[in-house]
C-alpha cells in the first residue's frame, strides 16, 4: 500500500508541495483547506499530469477532515503570507488560530501522524502545533532550516561557482532575523568555507541568508517563497517515509539540548520512519552560542505571547 501524506492548505506552499511529492511519487496526497473548490481544482490538474510524468500517486483535494484518516505525515501549511514590510512575527495571532484549528482537526483524523509545520512564524508555530496536538516530540517537527540553510548553500555554490551538490550548510536557531548561519560547519567538497571565503564577504551572504525570506517577498508584493519551503517540507517527507536517518536542521523541541528547554528551535536533527530520531548536538563557540539563545528568546517572546511558551 502507498503510504499516505496530508497537505493542509492548498495556497502556493501547498499545493507546490503536492507537486513535488507527485513529481517523486513518495506517496498518495490528500490535498485540504477551508476554500472550497481550490484543493478540488488543483488536485484535479495535478492528478492530471501524472499521466505525463509517469507516476502512479492519487491526489485528492477536499474540505473535509474525514478523508485525511490515517495519513502518515500531515504537512501543515495553513495560514497567511506575509507582505512586503511585514516580518513573519506579524503573522502571529491570526496563524496561531488557524494552526490550532487544524491540528485539533489533523489529530482527530490521523492519531498516529507525524506533523511537519510550515506556516509562519515558524518556530512559534511548531510550538503551537506541538502543545495543541498531545503528541510526543518524535512526530511533530519544524520546517525552516532545510530551507535557510538550502539558500545559503544556493550563495556560497554561486559565490563558488560549483554544483549546489558540493556545498553543504547548517543554519541554526528561529526562522527569523536572529537565525544563526554556521559557516564554520558549512563545507565546499568538505573544505570548510572559512578557507574558501574572506569573512567580510561570508558575513554578505549570512546577512543576505537571514533575510533571505524579505528579499522573496520584495519582489513577489503579493506573499512570500513557495517553490523553496515546499521542496524543503518534502525533503523532510522523503527523509522520513523512506526511513533514510538524514541529519536535517529542523525545528524541535529542545528538552535541555544546546542549553535550551521547552522550546522549538533549529537544530540539526536526524529523522527517520519514526520522525525526530536525534537531536545532533556539536560544539558551538562562546559567540555562536550567545547568538542561538538571542534566537531562542526571540521565539520564546512570541510564544509567551499566544501563551504556548
Ligand atoms: C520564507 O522564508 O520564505 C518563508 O518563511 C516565508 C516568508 O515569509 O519569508
Amino acid at each position: 500500500m502507498r503510504k499516505k501524506v496530508t497537505i493542509v492548505g492548498a495556497g502556493n506552499v501547498g499545493a507546490t508541495a503536492a507537486h513535488w511529492i507527485a513529481a517523486k511519487e513518495l506517496a498518495d496526497v490528500v490535498l485540504i483547506d477551508v476554500i472550497e473548490g481550490v484543493p478540488q481544482g488543483k488536485a484535479l490538474d495535478l492528478s492530471q499530469a501524472m499521466p505525463i510524468e509517469k507516476r502512479d500517486c492519487s491526489i485528492v483535494g477536499t474540505n473535509d477532515y474525514a478523508d485525511t484518516a490515517n495519513s502518515d505525515i500531515v504537512v501543515i501549511t495553513a495560514g497567511i503570507a506575509r507582505k512586503p514590510g511585514m516580518s513573519r512575527d506579524d503573522l502571529l495571532n491570526t496563524n496561531f488560530k488557524i494552526m490550532s484549528e487544524v491540528v485539533e482537526k489533523v489529530v482527530k483524523a490521523s492519531p498516529n501522524t507525524i506533523l511537519i509545520i510550515v506556516s509562519n512564524p515558524l518556530d512559534a508555530m511548531a510550538q503551537t502545533a506541538f502543545k495543541k496536538a498531545g503528541l510526543p516530540r518524535e512526530r511533530v517537527i519544524g520546517m525552516a532550516g532545510v530551507l535557510d540553510s538550502a539558500r545559503f548553500r544556493t550563495f556560497i555554490a554561486e559565490e563558488l561557482k560549483v554544483s549546489v551538490e558540493n556545498v553543504t550548510a547548517f543554519v541554526l536557531g528561529g526562522h527569523g532575523d536572529t537565525m544563526v548561519p554556521l559557516s564554520r560547519y558549512s563545507t565546499m567538497a568538505g573544505i570548510p568555507i572559512t578557507e574558501l571565503i574572506e569573512p567580510t564577504r561570508l558575513k554578505e551572504l549570512e546577512t543576505r541568508t537571514a533575510n533571505g525570506g524579505a528579499e522573496i517577498v520584495k519582489h513577489l508584493k503579493t506573499g512570500s517563497a513557495y517553490y523553496a519551503p515546499s521542496a524543503a517540507a518534502v525533503e523532510m517527507v522523503e527523509a522520513i517515509l523512506k526511513d533514510k536517518k538524514k541529519i536535517l536542521p529542523c525545528a524541535a523541541y529542545l528538552q535541555g539540548e544546546y542549553g535550551i528547554s521547552g522550546l522549538y528551535v533549529g537544530v540539526p536533527c536526524k529523522l527517520g520512519a519514526k520522525g525526530l530520531e536525534q537531536i545532533i548536538e556539536i560544539k558551538l563557540t562562546a559567540e555562536e552560542q550567545t547568538a542561538l539563545n538571542k534566537s531562542a528568546e526571540a521565539v520564546r517572546e512570541l510564544c509567551t505571547v499566544i501563551g504556548v511558551a
